[in-house]
């Protein structure tokens, strides 16, 4: 399927790929080592593929600051993974011993600061102000996810609502902004940017369900270790729905396996209680709302891949 779409999108595909890869020279021997390691194996690229995609479908064609937005999303992605193992305590990220277990947290954080820069100095130098200010308005939001994550974690006591909360600003947010920015480089109008904002959130959401189940599914081979969630104390949708579906007493004790992070036992319960099938529900929901969003733009293969990978998104395993 992506590599259906990275064929479509042919040279600007190229060129976001040149943009990329361009940025990472820093004449630092150590972050250019790093640098290296990352990008030796790197993800699925959705969110310049999203970036290009926008911008077709909106305009049928990229403009050269597209390029600048798809691998600015790229770029500040990293980043985010970068923090986002020193801070979830992350040993292993795409099949391979994280930055910080090869290495040490700080030059994670301190990477992963420059890839945040890098990709900031990107979206500056294009000088388009609606651009500039959906990527500020998404590192705000992204810190803002990761914080507020944190303090749910402590406290313990997530509901519904906050994770959704916390999954907009942490996940959708980024889909958004690639998405939008793509957009505004081609001169959308207000509804398509609008339209294309609101798919990006759905899918957004959706993506981060999907990734919250995965953390419940040993069995898979996801490149990540499962149970990450239940060992740094993370409620998300699938506990949510198991919660749900458990009379006082049962909640009680499965809460309190969680809290001492029995991973096997909640892994079990939670499935076995429908909390995996609730999450699903919850996901399939998003994607078609999604979907719906598409209604405003005539029927394209931009649309066609749009559609296509907010359906295929629901069942990946990766
Ligand atoms: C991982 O994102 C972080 C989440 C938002 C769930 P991806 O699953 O897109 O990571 P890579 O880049 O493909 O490894
Ligand atoms: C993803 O959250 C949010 C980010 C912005 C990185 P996770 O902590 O669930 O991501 P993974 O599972 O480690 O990729
Ligand atoms: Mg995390
Ligand atoms: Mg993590
Ligand atoms: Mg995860």
């Amino acid at each position: 399927m992506t590599k259906e779409i990275i064929s479509y999108l042919g040279s600007d595909w190229e060129k976001y790929k040149e943009v990329f890869a361009e940025s990472l020279n820093s004449r630092i021997p150590l972050l250019d080592s790093i640098n290296q390691y990352i990008t030796e194996s790197l993800g699925k690229q959705l969110r310049p593929m999203l970036c290009l995609l926008a911008a077709r479908v909106c305009a049928g064609k990229c403009e050269e600051h597209t390029a600048d937005c798809a691998a600015a999303s790229e770029l500040l992605h990293t980043a985010t993974l970068l923090h986002d193992d020193v801070v979830d305590d992350s040993k292993i990220r795409r099949g391979r011993p994280t930055v910080g277990a090869m290495v040490s947290s700080t030059a994670s954080v301190l990477v992963g600061d420059f890839w945040l820069s890098v990709a900031m100095k990107k979206i500056v130098d294009g000088g388009n102000m609606k651009i500039i200010n959906a990527f500020r308005d998404c590192l705000e939001e992204l810190s803002k996810g990761e914080l507020f994550q944190m303090q749910k974690a402590i406290s313990i006591d997530t509901t519904e609502e906050e994770y959704y909360q916390v999954i907009f600003y942490k996940t959708a947010s980024l889909f958004h902004t690639a998405m939008i920015a793509g957009a505004y480089s081609v001169g959308a109008s207000k509804e398509q940017v609008d339209a294309i904002g609101e798919y990006a959130c759905h899918l957004g959401l959706a993506f981060q369900i999907r990734d919250d189940i995965l953390d419940y599914s040993p069995k898979l081979d996801t490149g990540k270790p499962s149970g990450q969630d239940i060992m740094e104390r993370k409620i998300t949708l699938p506990l949510l729905g198991a919660l749900r579906s458990l009379d006082e007493k049962e909640s009680a004790k499965l809460m309190k396996k969680f809290c001492h992070r029995r991973r096997r036992a909640v892994l079990k319960e939670v499935s076995l209680a429908g909390g995996i099938g609730y999450a699903q529900k919850a996901l399939e929901e998003e994607s078609r709302k999604a979907v719906s969003a598409l209604d405003l733009f005539e029927d394209s293969r931009s649309k066609e891949f749009l559609t296509k990978l907010a359906l295929h998104l629901c069942n990946r395993s990766s």
